[in-house]
């Protein structure tokens, strides 16, 4: 089948690489210059396993090509992904203008029937204003075709999104009543559904709640077992003996129980919000969610203020980890964002290491930092060491090695990567999260 995928971020991006792999012909459009003059160089513009291989791969084989210009590729195209970016507006909303943007654009230039698709995640609703956006414009237009817009929310985790996309445990799409549509959508994704992966087709109302649903409630996982591990602080308990306890039941599940320093990123914290937005524009009490985003901003700053209670201003602190969670170069939302400037205006001196954030963090936090070539340079001379994402790199290197190059020997550990009493062997007074 022929496909435009819109937004080519980190979403976009990899559905079009995925389904040029799948054996579709795309056209990944975005109205950002440079990040398309590098795809057509075949370079990504995001840090993701395994997608430069099959952007490669698409672009030799023909399969995939890149464009600024939307009204190129609509003529060729039987169905279109909107896959923009939807970030926090006003009141915490959903800020759906690049959504509507889209649609207004294939609106005003389609000449033939095709499916709209919407990748991107917004809130219930949001399918029926554009299906009613571009009718009025069609009809402005004298154009009898027909656009029906589904909703198709995606669930790909960030550093898993390749296999995510070929391999995803379940694909939704939302659908009122339109039998081309749905065949369209079926037989798009005939070379999953073809290896067992089931597909789900629900209205688009279902589908759109969906997304907002597991995100929520997968954040609530977190704030959940974060705030028993200010319990576990308070009461001489592990709180990875109670999260292994309570994961081992069948009904629980070990995922999403690791007590930290609170989820951050690009979809959790805004879809949080957003969903409270809405049930707010409907009068709805949804008190567990927002238990949820209350804990976790505290858990984060009760995690900071134990680092500026104990360590003295004027120390070197080295931070290992800035990215929001491991394998990906995305610093939206991170603690990172959080902490550094905090510290810094408190007079602390910070040196940082990142195995793949550090070019787009040096875009998003002050000049003062100094960014180091290796976990063990960040930590040299250093008062403090901080954890803030649990890279596989930093679960792997010689504590007792890294000790010696600091000058203090303070261990905060944000994620719960080391044993204590490794760490403490190792030389470290160690402080991770719901361990006393
Ligand atoms: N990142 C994730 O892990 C993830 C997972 C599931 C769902 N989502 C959702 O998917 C959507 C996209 O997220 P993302 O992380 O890929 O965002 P992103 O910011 O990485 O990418 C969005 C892209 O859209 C482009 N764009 C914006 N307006 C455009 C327009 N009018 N025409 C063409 N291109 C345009 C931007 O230049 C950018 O490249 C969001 O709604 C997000 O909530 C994200």
């Amino acid at each position: 089948m022929n496909l435009a995928v819109i937004g080519t971020g980190y979403v976009g991006l990899v559905s079009a690489a995925c389904f040029a792999e799948l054996g579709h012909t795309v056209y990944g459009v975005d109205i950002d210059q440079a990040k398309i003059d590098k795809l057509k160089r075949g370079e990504s513009p995001i840090y993701e396993p395994g997608l430069e291989e099959i952007i490669k791969r698409g672009l030799e084989n023909g399969r995939l090509s890149f464009t600024t210009d939307s009204t190129e590729v609509l003529p060729k195209v039987q169905i279109l992904f909107c896959a923009v970016a939807t970030p926090s507006g006003e009141g915490h909303k959903a800020d759906l203008r690049a959504v509507f943007s889209v649609a207004e654009t294939v609106a005003k230039h389609i000449d033939h029937d095709l499916v709209f698709v919407n990748k991107s995640t917004v809130p219930v609703g949001t399918g029926k204003q554009c299906e009613e956006k571009i009718k009025e414009i069609l009809k402005n237009r004298n154009m009898t075709i027909k656009i029906p817009v589904v909703s198709n929310p995606e669930f790909l985790r960030e550093g898993m999104a390749v296999s995510d996309t070929l391999m995803p445990d379940r694909i939704v799409i939302g659908i009122n009543g339109n039998t081309w549509a749905q065949e369209m959508m079926e037989e798009l994704y005939r070379p999953i559904t073809r290896v067992g992966k089931p597909i789900l087709f629900m209205s688009r109302e279902s589908a759109e709640i969906v997304k907002y649903a597991s995100n929520s409630f997968l954040a609530t996982k977190i704030s959940f077992i974060n705030m028993m591990s200010e319990l576990a602080e308070k009461t001489g308990a592990d709180i990875r003996d109670v999260a292994q306890g309570m994961g081992m039941d069948d009904r629980i599940g070990p995922r999403f129980l690791h007590a930290g320093i609170g989820y951050g990123g690009s979809c959790f914290p805004k879809d949080v919000k957003a969903l409270l937005a809405t049930a707010k524009e409907y009068d709805l009490d949804f008190s567990i969610i927002q238990a949820t985003d209350q804990v976790n901003h505290r858990q984060r700053h009760r995690f900071f203020q134990k680092i500026i209670d104990t360590v003295p201003t004027g120390s070197t602190v080295a931070i290992w980890g800035l990215a929001f969670k491991p394998k990906t170069d995305d610093m939206r939302d991170a603690p990172s964002l959080d902490l550094i400037p905090m510290l810094l205006e408190k007079g602390y001196t910070v040196k940082a290491y990142d195995p793949a954030a550090m070019e787009n963090a040096k875009k998003v936090l002050p000049e003062q930092i100094q960014f180091a070539g290796s976990p063990l340079e960040a930590a040299k001379e250093a008062d403090v060491l901080v954890i803030l994402t649990e890279w596989d790199e930093f679960r792997g290197v010689n504590l007792a090695e890294t000790q010696k190059l600091m000058k203090g020997d303070l261990l905060f550990d944000g994620r719960n990567i080391y044993d204590p009493k490794e760490a403490q062997e190792a030389g470290f007074v160690y402080m991770g999260i719901g361990i006393s």
